[in-house]
């Protein structure tokens, strides 16, 4: 089961045009296993109705008439006592202002200063407003007291104005709320370094040896070793994903890019998983001038790369860092045999054996299928999302660290 399921999170959504964004993010939410309780401001339901978010969210939403209804006085208490998250987005500068000020005058900001759950705020106004000093002062203030300020961004606003006033897109409060809510995590203050995608080796400016690793599979891992609260580098080759929220990311585009890097960042690792398909051989020599078609077909000589777990295993040996390592095995045959072999030549703790001849698996898709293997045996594991292969990896790692605590 996702560490995120059951977790319970309180959106707070005030009045500005962005409250429809909010709607998206809420279901974003509800779809990650998170309860969504959701607040609308009188403002708010100018713009949009808590039948609206009640659809998305499966929950009850509350309005400020439900502060006199059945639950009575303690609604707030209730629903700030239940949250593990408070989300506020969009945030108006005027609620800004009462959530600084400390005035409790409905259901949202009574809900707010009656919990001690952390806060996020997401601005969306004109951007006179979000200029203006109150509402700079009243958000440096929230700031001083922990509270988590996500943009707002720059771009067109509703009054016509191309200016700071838009609420973050609701994907990427989603990545916000991800990482706060890993802070309650088992790797907390733990670093754990993760590689994905393809690298590429230049055989002249314009052609390149590739391989056909999206950094799905690694951007999985990212965002699984984030939820459990570890401090993420994220070495990729070039690909069209968006890193996750809270992640380092340390782009790379050649094997031997990727070698330095890893090795770096991997001295100061609790873990390292190398999910990244490493080019195994580069042109020798990459021509300076692209290569011209009227010169017919040229030799490419190719020359092994370096193997980056192999440069981990010496660091290894000499400063103990990483505690952990995991491998990726892509097979098309022979699946546990070349994985095991890879686990003990690559000196590995937990090799994932990567059929990439199974239907919906390995490269590209959104799915997986993988064997765990490890020295003392194998798990098979059935064919299912990315995501949940990286929150399968993340489970064992974590369970590898504390047996070595
Ligand atoms: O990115 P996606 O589209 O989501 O696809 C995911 C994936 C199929 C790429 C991923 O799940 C996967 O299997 N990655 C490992 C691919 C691979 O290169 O396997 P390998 O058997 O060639 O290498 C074994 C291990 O050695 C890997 O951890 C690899 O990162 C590492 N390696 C390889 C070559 C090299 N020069 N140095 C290395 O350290």
């Amino acid at each position: 089961m996702s560490v995120l399921a059951g977790k319970r999170v309180l959106l707070g959504v005030t009045g500005s045009i962005a409250s429809y964004k909010a709607v998206e993010l809420a279901s974003t939410l509800t779809q990650l296993g998170l309860e969504v309780d959701v607040v609308l401001t009188r403002g708010a339901r100018q713009f949009v109705s808590a039948l609206t978010f009640q659809s998305v969210t499966g929950q009850r939403a509350y309005v400020d008439e439900d502060l006199w209804g059945a639950e009575g006085h303690v609604l707030h208490i209730g629903l700030g006592k239940a949250a593990e998250l408070i989300v506020v987005a969009p945030a108006t500068a005027n609620t800004l202002a009462k959530l600084a000020s400390g005035t409790a005058d409905n259901l949202l900001t009574l809900t707010a200063l009656a919990s001690e759950a952390p806060l996020l705020v997401a601005p969306a106004m004109d951007g006179g407003m979000f200029e203006h000093p109150a509402t700079q002062v009243n958000l440096a203030l929230l700031k001083e007291r922990g509270v988590e300020i996500v943009g707002p961004e720059s771009g067109h606003l509703a009054s016509g104005l191309e200016a700071i006033g838009r609420m973050t897109e609701p994907a990427r409060l989603a990545g916000h709320v991800r990482k706060l809510l890993g802070r309650s995590g088992p790797l907390v203050g733990q670093t754990v370094v993760v590689s994905a995608g393809g690298t590429q080796e230049a055989i002249d400016p314009v052609r390149v040896i590739a391989n056909r690793s999206s950094g799905k599979q690694g951007y999985a891992l990212a965002q699984a070793a984030i939820d459990l609260g570890a401090e993420v580098v994220l070495v990729s080759g070039p690909t069209a994903l968006v890193s996750s929220v809270g992640a380092q990311l340390v782009s790379v585009t050649s094997g031997r890019e990727m070698k330095a890097e890893v090795v770096k960042a991997a001295r100061k690792a609790d873990a390292l998983l190398m999910a990244a398909a490493v080019a195994d051989f580069r042109p020798t020599r990459a021509a300076k001038e692209k290569i011209k078609r009227v010169e017919g077909a040229p030799k490419v000589a190719l020359t092994a790369n370096p193997d980056i777990l192999e440069a981990v295993s010496e660091g290894r040996k000499k400063f103990g860092k990483p505690r952990v390592v995991v491998g990726f095995a892509a097979e098309s045959e022979n699946l546990l045999e070349n994985a095991a072999g890879k686990l003990r030549a690559k000196d590995v703790d937990l090799m994932v054996a990567n059929d990439i001849s199974a239907a919906a698996a390995g490269f590209e898709v959104d799915t997986n299928q993988v064997v765990l293997v490890d020295a003392g045996g194998h798990e098979e594991l059935p064919l299912m999302s990315k995501a949940e292969v990286g929150e399968r990896v993340l489970a064992r790692v974590v369970e590898m660290l504390e047996k070595l605590k």
